[in-house]
């Protein structure tokens, strides 16, 4: 055997951990963190470096409200089944009883109601999802700090060696389970950090110069070690030592709601592409309606959320009445705009009886445009697709 002697890169990812961290990146904004933790782990188990008899991994998420925490579980498991809703939720707050943890794990037999009640966490369920390809669950404890003492000891027991003891003894085996555990421990201090930096100026009052919010890198490592304090102090060791990581979720500054915004006028679109009123147009925000947009769904408290609300309330609601009154047919194109005197949105149909191919023509080139985030590109390449099979009826 003659020695090669050859470097090896050890930093280098795999074809299929890159494609999952492209696509996260696309749906998620402003949070690499959780992102690169969740890609670095999902290779290790595709290439069997999961340590044996644990689930795949264990995530601690904090962080504010509306950052991104459910919305990071969801994604992934978009991206690597599919389908969003394929994720195993459980509210830690509904089981703050210990006897209410029947529900996750059925009653002992003998016990009134044993037959009718089907455990939450059975091996059915965790596998329910599966697909011949990928064959990982994606299981969600929300709000943890809210479980009770029993509750509590069987996430221990999940955890550690990745089974649950069902109450007729069935065993449920978790190693093929990505487990994600979140809690808003810790928010409020982190809110109380950052809130001078994401100080809100009126939109009215600024114009489409509304103050920039940025949060920058040393306010992100005090955010990271806020959160982290917070839950060193609330939960025990033992728990603290069978978390493979705590990502800990940052507020969502000017920049980042300015992307988010971006992705769910995508969502927007695609939802006017496959409404059950068959009206397939198109529709465009113009810098001016973004930017008010922004300013009316900018909330430190409430971050995304507001945002979407917002979107809802000034721009769906208005697009539904309008496709009520038939003023939107097949084949628009809606420009939507800053009434500066009535201080709204302001719809105008720029076009009418558009062809397919010019519709998604248009949003292609328009979800091109700067500073339309990545992510956009993807639910352009969904809405061709819905629009091509809408030419095909
Ligand atoms: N970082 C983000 N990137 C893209 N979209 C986001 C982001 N954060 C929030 N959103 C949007 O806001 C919605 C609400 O966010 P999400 O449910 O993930 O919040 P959360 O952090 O889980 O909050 P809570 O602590 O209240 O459960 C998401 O469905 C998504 O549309
Ligand atoms: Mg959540």
């Amino acid at each position: 055997m003659s020695r090669l002697h050859q470097a090896l890169d050890p930093t280098k990812t795999g074809r299929e951990a890159e494609s999952l961290d492209r696509t996260l990146r696309k749906m998620i904004v402003g949070q690499d963190e959780a992102i690169e933790q969740i890609v670095d782990m999902y290779q290790m188990y595709l290439t069997g470096m999961t340590a044996p008899g644990r689930p795949i991994a264990n995530f601690l998420f904090l962080g504010p409200t509306g950052s991104g925490k459910t919305r990071t579980v969801e994604a992934l498991a978009e991206s690597l089944i599919h389908n969003p809703r394929a994720v195993i939720k459980i509210d830690c707050a509904e089981f703050q009883h210990s006897h209410e943890i029947a529900k996750l794990i059925g009653s002992p037999p003998g016990y009134l109601g044993h037959r009718e009640t089907h455990p939450l966490l059975s091996q059915e369920v965790l596998n329910q999802y599966h697909t011949d390809t990928v064959k990982v669950s994606f299981v969600l404890f929300d709000e943890i700090e809210k479980a009770s003492d029993a509750l509590w000891n069987l996430l221990l027991g999940i955890l550690d060696k990745a089974i649950l003891t069902l109450g007729d003894n069935r065993k449920v085996d978790f190693s093929h389970c990505m487990i994600f555990m979140t809690s808003n421990l810790g928010a409020t201090e982190m809110a109380a950090l950052s809130a001078p930096r994401l100080g809100f100026q009126s939109f009215h009052q600024n114009g489409a110069n509304n103050g920039s919010v940025v949060i920058d890198e040393k306010l992100n490592q005090k955010l990271s070690k806020t959160g982290v304090e917070a839950a060193r102090r609330k939960f025990t060791p033992e728990f603290i030592n069978r978390i493979d990581k705590v990502v800990v979720f940052k507020p969502l500054g000017s920049p980042e709601l300015r992307r988010v915004l971006d992705i769910e006028l995508g969502l927007v679109q695609q939802r006017v592409l496959h409404s059950p009123s068959e009206k397939s147009f198109v529709f465009t925000v113009t810098a001016t309606g973004k930017d008010f947009l922004l300013s009316e769904g900018t909330d430190v408290k409430y971050g995304a959320r507001h945002l979407k609300r917002a979107i809802e309330r000034l721009l769906v609601q208005p697009l539904s009445n309008l496709i009520a009154t038939d003023q939107v047919l097949s084949g628009d194109w809606i420009q939507i705009d800053y009434d500066s005197d009535d201080r709204r949105l302001a719809f105008t149909k720029e076009a009418e009886g558009l062809e397919v191919t010019a519709m998604a023509n248009m949003l292609e080139s328009n979800l091109e445009a700067p500073p339309m985030a990545a992510a956009a590109c993807v639910v352009a390449e969904t809405t061709k697709g819905q629009l091509a099979k809408s030419s095909k009826k």
